[in-house]
């Protein structure tokens, strides 16, 4: 029997999952997604060549693997279809591979004009989101008044009703605004005719191949710290890209998640507002940036950058029960002279060393930290733990002891094979089993 795991990111998000996923794809028959939409960005080198992608899970890349949009996922139909177009003129055909789940929300044009006005209303309070619609997305989804893509595909005059009452109630939240409702409607009818090929019962889908023995990959977007519910609220997305999305993202049930794979940068990164306790500024930041390219696969933003924090992974670690971490851009601190790890914080209610819920103790929080010797070998391309130089064994033998969880990869580049994984971790356990 195959395992299904779970990678998912233990970070803020842009942890580089991509490229995990990409690598362990060849050992899964499926890989699906929970949660989220085109917010997330993938951002994946194949022969030197680079792909980004932000809606269709990576794995379709690989020929024979079947990708999943599951119901949690909000789905803009532009944005899919911009992206099985570029998919095309790149080779590499959906048809027969790829599934959108009937029960998943749409993301309707005004989404995006409400996203951007509702983060205008907050001004210096605002999220910073990537501005594609998500949350107004998710909000009509809760709300009880969103449009799933099975009814783009079904009774026509209940759709009629459905958009006329939606774009009445978004022309009442926005000033003077009198959107007409029949060309979105008719827009969503040809959306609708354009995916019907793609459009499955998911959860049965992947019911029939788990019962076959085949294995399936869930690929989370985002991060756990900016989960609804678990991460740094209100500076989260609007979805649970912690384990929990997987369940009610797909619908599978807890026993179909047989291991989950953390993926954790060597340093922490984070895009958009909200709290980041081991931020650096100045030139250690732009060090960290340009080297580690941190730029926003989606939106292009300068990522704000900081030493990692054994206190978020371990965090991560608990919520999603983490068996391994997939550690990525180690090679970015090479040359550097000495490392740090946050282990705890100085709050104004002492040391703090469990994520606090309550963000206040975050303001003026003063990281805790390790400090250890950096390393002047370069661990770029490793591929085996003993290439690596000692210290930076001994940077990630603590980091592992002050998370938690074990590293089971460790990234050391950006190409497929600038990696180790551990002997004996269980990553090396679930790419045993022969390659598809
Ligand atoms: P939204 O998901 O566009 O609503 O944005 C909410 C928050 O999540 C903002 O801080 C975004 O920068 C962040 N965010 C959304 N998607 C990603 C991602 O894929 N990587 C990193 N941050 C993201």
């Amino acid at each position: 029997m195959q395992t299904n795991i779970a990678v998912l990111g233990a970070q803020w998000g842009d942890e580089g999952k991509g490229k995990i996923v990409d690598m362990l794809t060849p050992h899964f028959s499926t890989v699906a997604r929970y949660q989220g939409g085109h917010n997330a960005g993938h951002t994946v080198y194949v022969d030197g060549k680079k792909f980004v992608l932000h809606l269709i899970p990576s794995g379709i890349l690989h020929p024979g693997v079947t990708c999943i949009i599951g119901n949690g996922v909000v789905v803009d139909p532009e944005a899919l279809f911009k992206e099985v177009d570029e998919l095309g003129r790149l080779g590499v055909t959906v048809d027969g591979r790829l599934l959108v789940s009937e029960k998943a929300h749409v993301i309707l044009p005004y989404h995006r004009e409400l996203d951007v006005l509702s983060e205008a209303r907050r001004g210096e309070r605002k999220i910073g989101t990537t501005s594609r619609g998500i949350g107004p997305a998710y909000e009509d989804k809760i709300g009880r008044r969103g449009i799933r893509v099975c009814d783009l595909l079904g009774d026509r005059e209940a759709l009629a009703t459905e958009v006329r009452e939606n774009v009445s109630a978004r022309n009442r939240m926005i000033k003077d605004s009198t959107l007409d409702w029949q060309p979105v409607f008719q827009q969503l009818l040809a959306h609708g005719e354009r995916m019907k090929p793609w459009v499955a019962d998911v959860s049965l889908v992947l019911h029939q191949t788990m019962s076959a023995g085949k294995s399936v990959m869930f690929e989370g977007a985002q991060a756990t710290l900016l989960d609804i519910d678990h991460g740094t609220y209100p500076f989260v997305t609007s979805s649970n890209a912690s384990v929990g999305g997987i369940c009610t993202g797909l619908g599978v049930p807890p026993k179909a998640i047989g291991g989950v794979l953390g993926v954790a940068k060597a340093y922490t990164t984070r895009v958009g507002e909200g709290p980041l306790p081991t931020e650096l500024s100045g030139e250690l930041a732009e060090r960290l940036r340009e080297t580690g390219q941190e730029y926003g696969a989606s939106t292009g933003r300068p990522r704000r950058c900081g030493w990692y924090d054994a206190v978020v992974v371990r965090y991560s670690a608990r919520i999603n029960g983490m068996d391994a971490i997939a550690l990525t851009k180690l090679d970015v601190l090479d040359g550097l002279p000495e490392v740090r790890l946050c282990v705890g914080y100085k709050t104004s209610a002492g040391v703090v060393t469990e994520f606090p819920a309550d963000l206040r103790l975050l303001v003026d929080a003063e990281p805790v930290y390790e400090t250890m010797p950096g390393w002047s070998t370069p661990t770029k391309g490793a591929t085996r733990i003993e290439e690596l130089p000692a210290q930076a064994r001994r940077y990630i033998t603590r980091l592992e002891e002050v998370s938690g969880v074990s590293c089971g990869v460790i990234s050391t580049g950006s190409d497929r094979n600038e990696t180790i994984v551990a002997p004996e971790s269980p990553v090396a356990r679930w790419t045993a089993s022969p390659v598809r």
